[in-house]
């Protein structure tokens, strides 16, 4: 396509930057020259605003400067004009507390770059855990006409002839320490390998799976999740959506056209059917909010209920995303659900089309990878949502990371009143703890920690570890990382930092949880319980400033996606006042 100013069907928001004479035009484009861009550029053209994750800070990342130049390439040639931007940058390794704290802070400030920029339209570059929901929140509370691209996981690591995925063999080997099954050299020996080139974890954690749901959703084109990051695939996958996004400015293509609720059921679906984290509950909760979609935690349960598990990956699996994308990635996954009947065949994508068209022709080259439904990883791969007196608005699990032996469970609860307490505790062999015992940690909720960390995988008492045991029930209101794995019940809400149950459990309460009864019960009377209840006090000191304090004063349960309550909605993008 070449650009025509006259075929435009109308008048781009940018024109109200640079378009005319007038003094201020002048001053905007004026500016704007001091790069040396020709004056043709201003021509009515659209400004694509390359919205770069790219941070030194975030390794996972760090080669998205490279690959933005695929993409201006592509919008140069589709006829738009692209001018990159950095934006705020979530570095899931790096960030203390946690990265989750700064996903909201994150979105707060592209919406806004998005809103008060010259840009008709947005690439936006991604890969690290919350830089992928982070920016689909902002673009959707803008609409402005948006395209996800990744970065595209890391090759796969090797250690010994083995594989090693991202995160997941980061766990193993730090409990293997633990036993003493292994030495601290073989460990630093094993870092090394763990790394191999650019991109995000290889394994279906975080980053893998929100890449996963921004093709399911339709914000990525057909098969963008997988492409290694060093894969030239990978470039020009950046260079045609780079073309694209001019085409989705010219049809003003918007999010909340692709984001709609039949888009929601075929990413909840999806994860399922790769074993994706769980973190993608609370993301797509939130971005659902951005564009006023309806979607609940019982969607989770209920959709993802039937969905097998069919993706051999770790931690759920086997292999690692290299694996994934020889197999045919998730456009065969995508396939394979509309054939069950379990994908919204008629959603639309940035392509323009519907979702089925670009995967209906999807060939599956590794059956030991995405495999058939009768040989699928778990038959209920999709999140179950918990719920009783212990968590009156949900908790999750995912089943296809659990031990079967323990989902029917009762057991004592061994409570750890914060992480603290935790650390302090778990390596004393005189804790009484076993196997059969419920690990309960409080306080690691959004306001608890502050920011929900990824904690609620804790480490195994380390004098179970050395007697071969490998897991056991974990609750808490944390996350956990889509890396980990095991009996992990998370999410639990309302979170003890605002006085839900979580908060009055004690050592000795036993506790059953039943999941394929979707149930989680503290055994103790209603009276004991109102009584707790009524007796409860924050440990949480409320942060007096900063940040800090908006973040405590406005974000939201798990439940509902911990976004911010005054965030939520899309506030389009209309300058609300323009001083110029
Ligand atoms: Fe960045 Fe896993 S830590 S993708």
């Amino acid at each position: 396509m070449t650009f025509k100013p006259a075929e435009w069907p109308r008048k781009l928001r940018s024109q109200e930057w640079y378009g005319g004479t007038s003094r201020d035009t002048i001053y905007h484009r004026g500016w704007l020259k001091n790069q040396g861009h020709p004056h043709d550029v201003f021509d009515g053209r659209p400004v694509i605003g390359i919205l770069n994750t790219w941070s030194e800070l975030t390794p996972c990342n760090g080669h998205l400067r490279e690959l933005a130049e695929k993409v201006k390439a592509g919008i140069w040639e589709a006829g738009g004009f692209p001018l990159e931007v950095p934006v705020f940058s979530a570095s899931e390794n790096t960030f203390r507390p946690t990265a989750m704290m700064y996903r909201n802070l994150a979105a707060m400030a592209v919406e806004e770059v998005m809103r008060a920029q010259p840009i008709d339209g947005a690439v936006l570059m991604v890969g690290c855990d919350k830089t992928t929901p982070s920016l689909i929140m902002g673009a959707a509370s803008t609409d402005i006409p948006s395209i996800v691209v990744t970065g595209g996981p890391m090759l796969n690591g090797w250690f010994r002839g083995e594989r090693v995925g991202s995160g997941t063999a980061l766990w193993q080997m730090s409990e293997d320490i633990k036993a003493g099954k292994m030495t601290q050299e073989d460990f630093l020996e094993a870092e090394q390998a763990m790394s191999r080139s650019t991109g995000t974890c290889n394994t279906m954690g975080t980053a893998s799976t929100m890449a996963s749901m921004a093709e399911a959703l339709g914000m990525a084109l057909s098969g963008n999740a997988a492409i290694p990051a060093v894969d030239a695939r990978r470039r020009v996958m950046a260079q045609m959506s780079g073309r694209r996004i001019v085409e989705m400015v010219r049809d003003d293509l918007k999010p909340s056209d692709v984001m709609t609720k039949a888009a929601f059921e075929n990413a909840i679906r999806t994860n399922g059917a790769i074993g994706g984290s769980t973190n993608a509950v609370v993301h797509l909760l939130a971005m659902a909010g951005r564009v006023g979609v309806d979607v609940t935690l019982d969607d989770w349960d209920r959709l993802g209920r039937d969905v097998p598990t069919i993706v051999n990956l770790m931690p759920s699996g086997q292999y690692l995303m290299e694996e994934f994308f020889y197999a045919g990635g998730l456009p065969v996954v995508l396939k394979r659900l509309g054939e069950a009947g379990m994908l919204n065949k008629d959603a639309l994508t940035v392509s323009g089309g519907p979702i089925w068209d670009e995967v209906k022709d999807a060939v599956n080259w590794n059956e030991d990878v995405i495999r058939p439904a009768d040989k699928a990883l778990a038959t209920s791969g999709g999140i179950a949502v918990l719920r009783g007196n212990l968590a009156p608005g949900g908790a999750v699990i995912k089943p296809s990371a659990a031990s079967e032996h323990l989902m029917v469970h009762r057991g004592r609860a061994v409570v750890f009143e914060d992480i603290d307490d935790y650390k302090a505790r778990i390596g004393d062999d005189a804790l009484e703890i076993d196997e059969t015992c419920i690990m309960v940690l409080k306080y690691c909720g959004p306001k608890g920690y502050p920011g929900m960390p990824e904690v609620g995988n804790m480490g195994l008492p380390p004098k179970l570890l050395r007697k071969g045991i490998t897991d056991m029930v974990r609750i808490s209101d944390a996350r956990m990382s889509g890396t980990a794995y095991g009996t992990v019940i998370l999410h639990t809400a309302p979170e003890a930092a605002v006085g839900g149950p979580l908060a009055v459990v004690r050592t000795g309460d036993m506790i059953e949880v039943n999941v394929p009864d979707r149930r989680l019960h503290l055994d103790i009377s209603e009276e004991e319980l109102e009584q707790r209840l009524a007796a409860w006090q924050s440990r949480v000191e409320p942060p007096a400033s900063g940040y800090a304090k908006l973040f405590h004063d406005h974000v939201e349960g798990a439940d509902t996606g911990v976004d911010f309550d005054f965030l939520k909605g899309c506030r389009g993008r209309e300058v609300p006042r323009d001083s110029h």
